[in-house]
This record gives C-alpha cells, structure tokens and sequence, in this order.
C-alpha cells in the first residue's frame, strides 16, 4: 500500500500537501473521514474532498468485507491490563483498543487512578505502545505514575517520557487537543488515548438550557473525532466521566443526563466504578457489545490498581 497521497487519482500535490499539512497524512485518516470535515480541515473544495476520500477508500478496499474478515480485526485488538485481574476479567481481558471505554463514577471513585495505571500498562512487554493523555483537571500527576511504573519495575523516566500529556483550557481546546492527538499517533505508536475528565469542561462552558444543544453536537464531534482515532490507529481510548453519588440530585438538572446520554451512545464500553469499604473500589460493566454485566472488585494502592 502506498502512503504517497498524490498518487490518489484526482488528488495533486497542492492538495496532498494540504491534506498532510492538516493532520491527514495517510490514507486510513483521509479513508475515516467526511467530505466536510476534509473541507474544513484542509481548506479544500468538496469535490477534491470527495474525490480524496473515494481514491483512499478504493487504495484501502473500503467496502464490504466478510464476517471471518471482521473477526480476523477483531483478532488484533489489544487489550491494556488494569492491573487488578478481577477487573481484566471483567473486561475480558483489559482495556480494549479500538473502542471507546468510559468509566464514570462519583469524585474519588479512581477514574484517575485507573486511567494512570493504564498509560503505564500499555508500555508493557515487547508490543508496548505508547500514551497521550488530554488532562482537563490536571490530574495528571507525574510523580504517581512514576510510582505506578516502577512498583513494575520499569524504568520510570522512559515511561513519562512515553506518554504525551496536554492540559486543555476549555471544551473548544480539548477538541482541538483531540484532533491534534491525531499528528501524535501518525508519528507515533500510541495504544492508548485518555481524555480525563470528558465531560468536566463541556458542563462549564454551557451552562444554560438554551446552549444544552450546542454542547450535545459538540461533545458529540469530540467523541467521534476520538472513535476515529481509536480505530485507525487501534488504539484503546479511555474517557473518564464524573457523576453525582446520589442519582436524585440529577434530577431537575438536564445537563448531566444530556452529558451522560451523548458520552453513553458514543462509548463502546461503559463502566460505573463506586467506592467500598477503605481503599475497596468496586467496578460494573454496564454495557458492553458482547459481554455480560458483572461487578469485579479492586483497591488502589501505592503501587497501583490491584486485586482486592
Ligand atoms: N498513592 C496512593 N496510594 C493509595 N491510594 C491512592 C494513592 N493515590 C491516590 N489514591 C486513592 O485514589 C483516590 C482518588 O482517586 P481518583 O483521583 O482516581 O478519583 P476520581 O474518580 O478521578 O475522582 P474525581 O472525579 O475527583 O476526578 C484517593 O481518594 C485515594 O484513595
Ligand atoms: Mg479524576
């Protein structure tokens, strides 16, 4: 397969360069695109668009394929241990590429904890990969996973400097951190993208009912710019999402039903973690294409996610 983009037929160099000076520099992301968001991305024409995303769908045989093809993709999925193998089992076996996983649960419950020890985890073994992790609460904190890493005998300052951490301002700049993340994994191979906390920022910058709609569509962009990502680049994308303990406090309150629906739709995965007795965590599968629910326990503790 040829990576060169002006050999797409109907595709010129100013184009190509156009195309790569915009983040779209193989086919697999021209491939995963629409004809708008190329226009706009690019500053090309619809039909240059249109003709880009055709060319790259034919190079790539987009298309039909076959259910023992779809299981042989389903063969290269990777799946990032959590650290505590009641979860893993929970899980199938970790944290899977190529989808959306949201774990959401009350302040305190370890989103936090769970997605660090994941940016750890996947630099594991011979196939490790690497980690970007768009913090909006700065709770990336280097000094725990440098403790994550070598409670795994890692090399901790190699493990930080694998994961590309950015701290978005606000909703508008964690989606661009989103759509950047996109330059990181074609220079890079990333297996897994965090964004902690999904939500947090989108429930400040719109606050009234009036803009519930506009956070809606753009929560929604954000979240399939992330599903692109993580299936051109099968990687495991994680979102944390924050909700109140008490599930009556939501009501009257649109906007956290509005924020969970949306980030519920777009997830592959959704998992409610909830705290226990002292450093006891207890994680549920809520949803899963082919799993059953189930509950597996775990603690956080110095060293990490472990088994209970
Ligand atoms: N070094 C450590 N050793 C043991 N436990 C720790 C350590 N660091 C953090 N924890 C535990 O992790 C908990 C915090 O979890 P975490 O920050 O992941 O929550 P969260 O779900 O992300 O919350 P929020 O919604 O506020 O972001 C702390 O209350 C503490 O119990
Ligand atoms: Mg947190």
């Amino acid at each position: 397969m040829t990576d060169d983009l002006t050999e797409l037929p109907g595709v010129g160099d100013k184009t190509a360069e156009k195309l790569e000076d915009a983040g779209y520099g193989s086919l697999e992301s021209i491939g995963a695109s629409s004809a708008a968001e190329l226009q706009e991305a690019a500053d090309i024409g619809e039909k240059t668009a249109q003709s880009a995303i055709s060319a790259a769908h034919e190079q790539l045989d987009h298309g039909y394929s076959t259910g023992k093809e779809k299981l042989e993709e389903r063969d290269a999925v990777n799946r990032i241990a959590t650290g505590s193998e009641e979860f893993d089992e929970l899980m199938g076996g970790g944290v899977e590429s190529h989808s959306i996983t949201e774990v959401y649960g009350e302040y305190g419950s370890g989103k936090t904890q769970v997605a660090l020890q994941l940016t750890v985890n996947v630099q594991k073994g011979e196939e490790g990969k690497k980690a970007v992790f768009i913090d909006t609460e700065d709770t990336f904190m280097p000094e725990r996973v440098k403790q994550m890493a070598e409670a795994e005998d890692m090399d901790a300052e190699e493990v930080l400097d694998n994961i590309f951490v950015a701290r978005a301002f606000n909703s508008d700049h964690q989606i661009l951190l989103g759509d950047k993340a996109q330059e990181i994994c074609e220079e890079n191979d990333i297996g897994l993208i965090v964004v902690d906390s999904l939500t947090g920022e989108f429930r400040s910058d719109y606050v009234g009912r009036g803009q519930l709609a506009e956070r809606q569509q753009k929560l929604n962009k954000h979240m399939k710019n992330l599903k692109k990502l993580a299936s051109t680049y099968n990687a495991a994308v994680m979102v944390t999402n924050q909700v109140m303990s008490n599930p009556d406090q939501m009501f009257g309150d649109p906007t956290k039903a509005i924020g969970g629906h949306i980030a519920g739709h777009n997830s592959t995965f959704r998992i409610y973690l909830r705290k226990s007795k002292k450093d006891k965590r207890v994680a549920r599968l809520v949803d899963s294409p082919y799993l059953p629910e189930g509950e597996a326990a775990f603690k956080i503790t110095e060293e990490g996610i472990r088994d209970a």
